[in-house]
Formats: structure tokens, sequence, C-alpha cells
């Protein structure tokens, strides 16, 4: 890629990655490093950024980078700690701050005519969070702008182009934020902003054409969002040689295998469908432990996928749809660097005894980039915008062990559930929905009889990641009516309840 790129370094705030996304929004390409393995290749970067962080620069804990080849070299912004981190070892004092400094704030003094703050006026709201302050700026430092209680909020280091802040510009309720780093990436460092969904196509297309030439390649799609868009994206660069398989694992919503796989074949994806539910399911009677059934699915779709993929012939590369927050090496509370640790992956662990090698075009990318990209290639908005759907499917979301009615009856419950949440514009104001189908039967009456029968929950979160969520505050109305038309329409179900936990404590999944 021949794009001018940006270094984040990273000291563990967990603002780090939306820093990232900051810089991309201005169709500027950036990565995150870990500040202890600053890449070697340092000439390949324009400018430098580091990160905010939980440690203290008095403490013990402290995190030096090495910034010899940075410092006085290329546009160097310290962010909160980054800020602290400048100004403390450079002739500077941090000292524990007396008035609490989280949250909104406002700057009340701007320095005037500096590129670094043009368009940014006294009042503007910054974001603070911070229990360390700096008391005074290092040597050669000159003060660009303060709050009502945080005088050194920004500040710049004459004789080298090193800019600090104290706020944090990456935030949602710092209202110039994204002015900010224009200036800076912009207006300071001169960079150029031609980093765009259509750009990432045309030259991940190009890399991948030179990469594989004739070669085979297959890939599992899943229904999702990304390995649907490494998809086309592997289609547009070798066409047929790109081998789909869509592996029905007996576990997917309702009629979900033959709608996809549709959708699939109308995008000119040469993929094949292949229901193995019944091998699923036999693997799976009797399993009633969480992980033993996940277990057992990674297990058999290994089988599957395996077999399948020996049946073309010379296939050398497996495809996957890892994405960028899957591969940041972020910075552990120690202070070490510790790969992200995901504990889900759709398309299980990779078969070694395969031998392929594998090609990941999206790993660069994050989840609403991935949006972006497959929306640049006319992908259906249905498909981009679709719920994120666990691997193991409604065997995490049947309680217990699983039995073919006990999906059939789970899935008709979730078509309802999310027919309604479209039909009510509901669908994408909620990151997640679901239903669980608990181990439990309850009293009930119908007409005149009384019916023991099975309860269901409903879950809809809104979340960013996945990683935290909250509960959805979905209209009464739509509840009462959703649950009326499940217990009407199937058969089995008396009782519907509504999940009110939010995560953490409780994860999405019940399981
Ligand atoms: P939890 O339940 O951990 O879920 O709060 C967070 C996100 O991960 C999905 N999830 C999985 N995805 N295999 C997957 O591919 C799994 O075993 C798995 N378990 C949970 C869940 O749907 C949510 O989006």
């Amino acid at each position: 890629m021949q794009h001018q790129k940006v270094l984040i370094l990273d000291f563990g705030s967990q603002y780090t990655q939306l820093i990232a996304r900051r810089v991309r929004e201005l169709n500027i390409y950036c990565e995150i490093h870990p500040f202890n393995k600053i890449p070697k290749d340092l000439d390949s970067y324009e400018a430098v950024v580091l990160s905010g962080s939980p440690n203290s620069v008095r403490g013990e804990d402290v995190l030096h980078p090495d910034l010899n080849g940075i410092r006085g070299k290329k546009p160097l912004l310290g962010v909160c700690y980054g800020a602290q981190y400048l100004a403390h070892f450079s002739g500077g004092k941090v000292a524990e701050s007396s008035t609490r400094e989280y949250g909104r704030a406002n700057l009340a003094y701007i320095k005037d005519g500096e590129d670094f703050l043009e368009n940014i006026h006294e009042g503007s709201q910054v974001w603070m969070s911070h229990s360390d302050t700096i008391k005074e700026l290092p040597d050669g430092a000159e003060l660009l702008a303060s709050t009502a209680d945080v005088e050194n909020a920004a500040y710049k280091i004459n004789g080298e182009v090193t800019y600090a802040i104290q706020f944090h510009p990456e935030v949602y309720h710092t209202t110039d934020g994204h002015q900010l780093l224009h200036n800076f990436l912009i207006k300071i460092a001169g960079i150029n902003q031609d980093w765009t969904p259509q750009s990432f196509v045309e030259e991940t297309v190009d890399e991948l054409k030179a990469k594989l030439g004739n070669d085979k390649v297959v890939l599992g799609l899943s229904g999702g969002v990304d390995s649907s868009v490494a998809a086309m994206l592997l289609h547009k660069a070798i066409g047929k040689n790109l081998y789909c398989i869509f592996v029905n694992n007996g576990l997917l919503r309702k009629n979900e295998f033959e709608d996809v796989l549709h959708q699939y074949e109308g995008m000119g994806l040469n993929v094949k469908g292949v229901d193995a539910s019944s091998r699923f399911l036999g693997a799976l009677a009797g399993k009633s432990d969480p992980e033993e059934k996940r277990k057992t699915i990674g297990r058999v779709f290994i089988e599957v996928f395996d077999d399948e993929a020996h049946q073309i012939q010379d296939v050398k590369w497996l495809a996957q749809g890892t994405i960028y927050p899957d591969v940041i090496e972020s910075v552990s509370a120690t202070g070490g660097p510790s790969a992200t640790i995901k504990s889900h992956h759709n398309v299980g662990g990779l078969p070694d005894f395969m031998k392929l090698q594998v090609v990941e075009p999206l790993k660069t990318l994050f989840k609403d980039e991935v949006r972006r990209v497959g929306a640049s290639m006319n992908m259906d908005s249905h498909l981009l915008g679709r719920h994120p759907f666990p691997g193991p499917g409604l065997a995490i979301r049947i309680l217990g062990d699983i039995t073919e009615d006990k999906v059939k009856i789970l899935q008709e419950v979730d078509a309802v559930f999310i027919n309604n949440l479209k039909s009510w514009n509901l669908y994408d104001k909620v990151w997640q929905a679901g239903a669980m189908l608990l181990p439990v039967n309850s009293v009930g009456v119908m007409g005149d009889e009384r019916t023991y029968e099975k309860c269901v929950a409903l879950r809809a979160v809104e979340s960013t990641d996945g990683m935290t969520a909250d509960w959805v505050n979905l209209p009464y109305e739509f509840l009462q009516k959703t649950s009326n038309e499940i217990i009407n329409k199937v058969k089995g179900v008396n009782r519907v309840v509504y999940d009110i936990s939010s995560k953490p404590p409780a994860t999405i999944e019940w399981e």
C-alpha cells in the first residue's frame, strides 16, 4: 500500500482504538503498535501519536517508549499520558491532581495564531480523564490552551514538531477533536487524505491478484459481514478460483441457509452449500455442557470443511475474514504487549493438517470500515447491516441438550422476534437480538386447558463491539405484540420473558 501512514503507540488506554478510527475517518491510514514494540521501518510513518494510559508517569509502572527515532524527527502528538510523558521526562513536572479531572471541561484560553488550534474557539468542550496533571511544562515548551481547572491543557515544544494535549480528542464528547486531529495531521504534518473505501478495494484487489495469481483459494462463508466482504474482494481479484463453502450446521436461523445461499449466488460467488445438519445434530446428541457443545461444533465444522476443501483440486490458500481488532496487539495492565484474546471465532481454529497458506484481506480494517468497503462494492445493505450471530448458532441459545424439535421451536420464536424488529424499524437500532430457549417448563392456561410448556427469553442489546453491552429499552407495545404472537404461533411455548441484564455482569448469550 503506497499511502502515507500514521503510527499510534499504545500505552494501554481504553481509547487507543478510537484514536485510530478517528484518524481513519480523516481518510488517513494508521496503525496501532505497542509502545515497546516500535516498528523498525519508522521512515514509512509520517507522524506519531502517543496514546493515553491507565499507568502514571510518576509510578513504578511508568511505561518508557524509545522515542529516539521519533522526537524532533517527525511530527509527534502526545495525548493524555503521552502529553504527561513528554512533559515529565523533558524538564517539566507531573504531579497528582488536587481536583478530580474526569469528564467535561471547556477551553478557557486558546493561544492565537496557532495552526494546531485553527477553527477551535474558547468555550469548546473537551473530555478529560486523568488523575495526574502537568504542573510545569517541559523545557522549550509554550502553552497553547487551558481549561478552568487544567492550566496546561495543551502545549507545543519549540524547535521540534511536537504537540501535546491533556484531554482526549478521540472521544465523541470532545466536540472539536476531529478538527484538532485534522489540524495536526493535515495542516501541520501535511499528510494526504487519500485512504478511502474505494482506494482500499482497488489496492487490495491488485495485491490479491499479484499474490494469488492463478492459485485456488477456499473460504468458509458464515452469512456474516466479514466473511461476505472478504469473499467479494477475492471474487473481484480471482473470480472462479475462489471456492466458497457455506455449511448448514442445522443451528442457523429459520430459512437462513436457503436465503443466504441464494443471496451469495446472486452476488456471482462460486459457492457450495453443504447441508451437514444431521452430522452436527448427531454429534451434539446428549451433550448439554456449553463448552462441550462449542467444541463439538468447532470439531465437526473443521471435519466438514476439510472434506469439502479436499474435493477442490490443488487448492493452495485458505481465506479468512479476520479484522483488525482481532490482530491488534494491545498493552496489558502490566505494561507488556499482549495479543488481544478473542475467545470466539466463527470459523473455528485453522485445521493445520490442511497445510494451506492463509490470506486475510480485511485484517487492517475495523468493523465499520468493513461495512463501508462492502457498500463501496455495492453489496446488499441488508447483508452488511446484519446483526452478529455466533458461530455455534442456536446451540448456545438452547440451554442444555439439543434436539431437532428444540431447534425448530427456537427458529420459529426467533423468526417472530426478528421479523417484528424489522417491521417496527427497530432492527437497525439494535446491535444484536435473539431468543433463548430455557430448560424450564411452566404452567399456563390456553382455552380451558392447563398447559405445561416451554419458556423463552428475548434478548436485544446495544453495544459497539460485544465486549460490553446494555439491554435495549424496546417499546412495551412491541414486546406485548411479539409475546402474543410467539405464544399464539409457536406450539410448545406458553411464556415469554425479556432479558434486562447488562454485560457485564451478564453475557450476551446465555451459554
Ligand atoms: P458473549 O455471550 O460472550 O457474546 O457476551 C459476545 C459476542 O460474541 C458472540 N459469541 C460467539 N461468537 N462463537 C462465536 O462465533 C461463540 O462461541 C460465541 N459465543 C458468543 C455473541 O453472539 C456476541 O456477539
